[in-house]
């Protein structure tokens, strides 16, 4: 079976949001299944189904009634074909949304996929414009997915086991965007993982993408602060909490505001650790993105600045606020500040010149700030080694 949409151009995949899941997540999500005592009542469904990865599921589960949909008439013709047990729709799945749409009754529902996605906050400045269908007022979005996780209550799925974008997550502003689904709904397991594991993503634009499983929880769902103390852990068998880290993003501004200082310092908009990678820190020209530094906290900006230049952060950080150590700062915050401004003499004028050990002292804090507590009893989840062993060399991506 083909993992790629072969029949699409890489500009529709794109727009479509047509990156279809490979095998081995699917079978991570059959073992987690099983530990959920899942069984022959359930239908399973996957309303953005392309050519039906997930119905792979059956070798698993032969009993199951499964259901699928794509509003992409090719991807559901080729599903149909792969999958002649399962009944395919060809809708968008977004619009008189109920349980009729599908021919589903009162039965248990396991709703499973890699809905579409257009991540603004991950995939800033590239040139995506993702293809809109119609959509119930009910689950708009600015973003694709999370109008999908609307669905999905909308449903009124009880286990929804599917790919999302792991800011979807941990990005307050997403997370409360998607506040009809995470109200209703625990999270149960979670397995984080690059997009460099789908077939032809950009290496520029790499983003972590979490696979969760999802159950209905009547008696309240998920808030932000179980997001920000959950043990996520990644395929390579690396573990993080949010809590675990502190951000300079607590400490100042992040976008621009009528504040006006003294000298004027300006500083581009600080939108996430992926943004940084792409954007400008210091800018001598005043523009839409510009932020005015306040002097006394220069400091915490010219920390961003060197964290840009000095840290070598995992791909799961790719949308978290930039990352520091609180407590230790006032020690490095001189030296942090001399460093950074001997590096825009276009900003600060000429410096005098840094001594290396200067210089080395602030990477080492900076990199001491990426090295998390080790867990206890930390092991990978499971099925993780059947994906790819910790020591796996990077995978080769074909598009770059
Ligand atoms: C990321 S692919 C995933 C396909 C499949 N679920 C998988 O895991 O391999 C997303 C699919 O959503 C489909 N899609 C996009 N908008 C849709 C809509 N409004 N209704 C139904 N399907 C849609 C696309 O055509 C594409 O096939």
């Amino acid at each position: 079976m083909i993992d790629k949409a072969e029949h699409l151009e890489k500009n529709q995949i794109v727009n479509g949001g047509s990156f279809y899941t490979p095998a081995r997540f699917v079978e991570v999500a059959a073992q987690w299944l099983k530990e959920e005592r899942f069984d022959s009542s359930y239908t399973v469904a996957d309303t953005s189904c392309g050519y039906g990865a997930f119905f792979r599921l059956r070798s698993h589960f032969p009993k199951n009634r499964y259901v699928g949909n794509d509003v992409d008439p090719v991807a559901a013709r080729v599903a149909r074909k792969n999958y002649p047990f399962a009944e395919i729709f060809n809708k968008s799945a977004l619009s008189g949304i109920g349980r009729a749409m599908f021919r589903l009754g009162t039965e248990k529902l396991c709703v499973v996929g890699n809905p579409p996605y257009n991540d603004v906050t991950s995939q800033i400045g590239r040139p995506i414009k993702t293809a809109r269908h119609k959509t119930d007022e009910a689950v708009r979005s600015r973003d694709l997915g999370i109008s999908f996780l609307k669905s999905y209550a909308a449903l009124a799925a009880d286990l929804v086991l599917i790919l999302h974008p792991l800011s979807y997550l941990i990005k307050k502003a997403n997370f409360t965007s998607a506040k009809r689904f995470f109200d209703r709904y625990a999270l149960r397991r979670s397995l984080v993982f690059s997009s460099h594991e789908f077939a032809d993503t950009s290496r520029s634009g790499e983003f972590p993408i979490v696979m969760a499983l999802y159950a209905a929880s009547p008696g309240g769902g998920l808030t932000y602060e179980e997001v920000r103390n959950h043990p996520f852990r990644t395929l390579e068998g690396e573990s993080f909490r949010l809590a675990d880290f502190d951000y300079v993003a607590d400490h100042i501004r992040k976008y621009p505001c009528r504040a006006r200082y003294t000298p004027e310092i300006l500083f581009y908009t600080l939108r996430d650790v992926n943004a940084l990678r792409r954007c400008h820190t210091f800018i001598t020209e005043r523009c839409a993105g510009a932020v005015d530094v306040d002097p006394a906290k220069l400091a915490y900006y010219c920390y961003i600045d060197l964290f840009k230049e000095y840290a070598r952060a995992p791909y799961w950080m790719g949308n978290f606020d930039v990352p520091f150590r609180r407590k230790s700062f006032s020690r490095y915050a001189a030296d942090i500040t001399a460093l950074s401004k001997s590096r825009h003499p276009e900003v600060f004028g000429a410096q005098p010149p840094i001594p290396p050990e200067t210089e080395r002292r602030v990477i080492a804090y900076i990199r001491s700030v990426l090295k998390r507590p080790k867990e206890k009893n930390a092991r990978p989840c499971h099925g993780v080694r059947s994906i790819s062993a910790p020591t796996s060399p990077p995978k080769k991506n074909p598009s770059t």
